[in-house]
């Protein structure tokens, strides 16, 4: 019974979308409008608000955090053993991806996904953050690094701590990851992504 309820919590909790949120916040287009149409960090620079795109990051990235941390916690004292935890990970990245407030329309998991990294192991989420800053750092495309980031991630938690339940959900959140990054795996490959920094049209 906690299980579920901590699940459904975390669902909740990865529905909040920081991109609709912070855009509101700071008076800009909903960044479901422009650019990619996608709400999340990366887009919502485009507007070319770098203090919203980092609100946004920062968001996404704490909800995802802060769900995986409550479980590992206090879940235990709450017989949240390691499947329930797993199932915390997915549910928060799941919310972001599908979020109940917003139409079930929300983004592509980065942000959450580097904060439930971070909340399963501060290194597992620096390693897998270092490998985003890399990528990003030497071809300018936000997705490039966040495929090549996710692929990373299984293996560097199989490194830290071998095949357990968490690992299975590590894979769950890269795979989504990946099949929501299909439009822009088709724009890498066509040289039609967009770089880092450019701005779209009709954002404001
Ligand atoms: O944060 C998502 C990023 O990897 C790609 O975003 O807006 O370029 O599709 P976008």
């Amino acid at each position: 019974m906690n299980t579920l309820i901590a699940t459904i919590a975390a669902y909740l909790i990865g529905s909040i979308s920081f991109a609709v949120v912070m855009s509101r916040a700071f008076g800009l287009s909903d960044p479901r409008t422009y650019g990619s149409k996608n709400p999340g960090a990366t887009n919502v620079l485009r507007s070319g608000s770098k203090k919203a795109a980092i609100a946004t990051l920062v968001g996404d990235a704490a909800k995802g955090w802060l769900a995986v941390w409550l479980a590992v916690k206090f879940g235990p004292s709450y017989g949240l053993e390691e499947g329930g935890i797993a199932l915390v990970a997915i549910a928060v990245f799941v919310g972001h991806l599908w979020p109940v407030f917003f139409r079930f329309v929300g983004g592509k998991g980065v942000a959450t996904a580097l904060g439930v990294l971070l909340g399963i192991n501060v290194w597992l989420g620096l390693a897998t953050l270092a490998t985003w800053l890399i990528v990003a750092y030497a071809f300018r495309y936000s997705s490039l690094a966040a495929l090549i980031a996710s692929v990373f991630a299984p293996f560097y938690y199989g490194l830290l701590f071998g095949a357990d339940e968490i690992l299975f959900a590590v894979v769950v959140m890269s795979a989504l990851l990946l099949w929501r990054h299909s439009a822009n795996i088709a724009n890498l490959i066509a040289g039609k992504e967009s770089k880092i920094g450019s701005k779209a049209k009709g954002a404001a």
